[in-house]
């Protein structure tokens, strides 16, 4: 995603965990780059973060809140399901408010939030995950309805991902699964029509309707 938005001339601001592959990327992007760790768990710390991240680049147009986390969990273990709510919850809409704020000051922005086609429908194997991802969902759209209110050219995007061939894949028998560069090519183009809902890749819409009418 970061490669794509920098071929087509943004500058990039890009925070995660870990400053090494942070710090090779942005060698690799050139100058201009800025870098910041954040963990999204410590959500307060994470707002102050990404309030220093903005100052650097001197605001953004566009945010991409992609840090997600979830395990397969089911035997109920508290500790995964506790760190897929404090990072995909918790984080997310310390975040995602955050970016909120910062567009509705600066007068324009588009926010984008990654949830998961898992949103559909409650997973007895990843209860906490397909949870969180619903919270994503529902949340954006109550920011994108807060925004409407307000006037302003401000987006809000939920892109909506099948599966993608990262460490995040943890199913025994994927199925119509993108590269990471497809991923991020799906995504760049709802982010350039300010899509409202994308489906990453668009076939996963088949899916997403399927959960939507299969009796729970
Ligand atoms: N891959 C799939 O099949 C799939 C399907 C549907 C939805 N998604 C969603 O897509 C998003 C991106 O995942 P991915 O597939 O690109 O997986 P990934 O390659 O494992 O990337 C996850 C990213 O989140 C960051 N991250 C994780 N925990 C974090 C934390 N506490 N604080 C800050 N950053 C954190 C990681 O960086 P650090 O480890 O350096 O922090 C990494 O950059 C996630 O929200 C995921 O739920 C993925």
């Amino acid at each position: 995603m970061a490669r794509r938005l920098a071929a087509a001339g943004w500058r990039l601001g890009l925070a995660a965990r870990r400053l090494p592959k942070l710090e090779a990327l942005a060698s690799e992007l050139g100058t201009g780059t800025v870098i910041r760790a954040i963990d999204v768990a410590s959500s307060e710390r994470a707002r102050v973060e990404l309030a220093s991240l903005l100052e650097a680049l001197g605001g953004a147009d566009l945010i991409v809140l992609s840090a997600g986390t979830g395990e397969l969990n089911p035997d109920l273990q508290w500790g995964p399901d506790r760190q897929t709510i404090d990072v995909n919850v918790t984080g997310f809409a310390a975040l995602a408010q955050f970016a909120i704020d910062h567009f509705l000051q600066r007068g324009r922005g588009h926010l984008v939030g990654i949830s998961s086609v898992a949103r559909f429908r409650g997973s007895g194997d990843a209860a906490a995950y397909s949870a969180s991802k619903a919270f994503v969902s529902t949340y954006l759209d109550g920011l994108r309805d807060k925004v409407r209110a307000s006037k302003l050219p401000i987006a809000v995007t939920e892109a909506c991902p099948g599966f993608v061939d990262t460490a995040m894949m943890k199913a025994d028998k994927p199925f119509w699964v993108a590269t990471p560069d497809r991923a991020a090519a799906c995504i760049h183009s709802a982010i350039r029509r300010r899509a409202k809902h994308a489906f990453v890749t668009r076939r996963w819409a088949l899916v997403g309707w399927a959960l939507r009418l299969l009796p729970a």
